[in-house]
């Protein structure tokens, strides 16, 4: 079968290949899927660069999140039957034909959920949900600022702010040309990080500040963050894209002052520590997604080979929205 490899860490596409891997068959407690469509994620591009902590070796099998029909089932497994249609976090190795996960990783995917929408919600999808829900508590009428909002991440965390009951969705982009994806995302407001930032904030807000902040900037940003969210308000770190070093958190004296939180989240942690409040997470968003909530659009990409040119747009910070590849289907 053919499997999307990293050969090693590089800045562009160069040591990124389609290679001809033996079909994995499922251990115990495991089952293989047959692979309708793969995910792409920026955290592909992570691993890629080489960040601490994304590629555990050389070469990597990148692809995070699949869907597609389970092709063979391992001992110990009792709820799932071959042939079921399911989505599933991957922990690696999801952009190929075919690839093994842990049981409890797979979730059956409603009827009225098509595949590809399916393969951005054991990552992406689910990552908006606990972002909003669990790490940041999200309530009806409170005000969200999201860095990156033109984005798969970001589209998402737009699109279940008005399902989760409603607010304000105040996005921040890093180039002028970002902005007119992030309001197709649904964004109310969006804003181009520039010195002008915090006031611009803080003027959309009507001077009262944001509620919660989602911030995937590692520590760039926090400042700002802390400049603009109200007295109560949570900032919640959920990555480091630009790969840097990351600054110490605030004095705990800056924070019981401000009455701030800061917290944080990983949605490959969780599904490693947590994976039944993972697992719950995506069977909550599969749900609404076949209740028709959010109305999520994905960008097919044909083949494997087209992936690594997908992942040097994100690197270069020039996706807009979320790509899937189509193995079959
Ligand atoms: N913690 C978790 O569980 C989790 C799960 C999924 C994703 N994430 C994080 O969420 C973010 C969005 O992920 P995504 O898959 O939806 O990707 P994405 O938004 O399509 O791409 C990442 C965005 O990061 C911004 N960026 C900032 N510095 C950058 C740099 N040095 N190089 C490239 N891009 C840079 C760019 O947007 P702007 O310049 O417009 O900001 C870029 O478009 C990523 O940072 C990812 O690591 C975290």
């Amino acid at each position: 079968m053919d499997a999307l490899m990293m050969t090693g860490p590089s800045q562009g596409t160069d040591r990124t290949e389609v290679r001809e891997i033996e079909t994995p068959r499922p251990g115990r407690g495991e089952v293989t899927i047959d692979v309708a469509y793969a995910g792409i994620n920026f955290l592909d591009v992570m691993a890629r660069r080489g960040d601490a902590g994304y590629a555990g070796a050389w070469p990597y099998a990148p692809g995070l999140e699949v869907s597609g029909t389970i092709r063979e089932i391992g001992r110990d497994v009792t709820d799932l039957a071959v042939g079921q249609r399911v989505a599933a976090f991957t922990a690696g190795g999801g952009l190929a034909d075919v690839v093994a996960v842990r049981a409890g990783f797979a979730v059956p995917v409603p009827d009225r959920v098509p595949s590809p929408v399916a393969a951005a919600a054991p990552l992406m999808l689910t990552t908006a949900l606990l972002l909003l829900e669990d790490a940041a508590g999200f309530r009806p009428g409170q005000t969200v600022l999201v860095h990156s909002a033109g984005g798969g991440v970001g589209g998402a965390v737009a699109q279940l702010v008005p399902v989760l009951g409603g607010g304000l969705r105040i996005g921040t982009v890093g180039r002028p040309d970002k902005v007119v994806p992030a309001l197709g995302n649904g964004y109310d407001r969006a804003l181009v990080r520039d010195e002008n930032l915090t006031q611009a904030v803080r003027a959309a807000t009507g001077d009262a500040g944001v509620d919660i902040v989602l911030d995937p900037l590692g520590t760039t940003m926090l400042e700002t963050d802390l400049a603009v969210t109200a007295p109560g308000g949570r900032i919640v770190l959920f990555g480091n894209a630009g790969g840097g070093e990351q600054a110490p958190l605030p004095p705990a004296g800056r924070l019981i002052g401000g009455n701030l939180a800061i917290g944080g989240f990983s949605v490959s942690r969780l599904w490693a520590t947590a994976p039944r409040r993972a697992s719950a997470g995506l069977r909550r968003v599969l749900g609404l997604l076949a209740d028709g909530r959010p109305h999520l659009a994905v960008t097919e990409v044909g083949s494997l080979a087209d992936a690594p040119a997908v992942h040097q747009m994100l690197a270069e910070g020039r996706g807009a929205g979320k790509y899937v590849v189509r193995l079959r289907g």
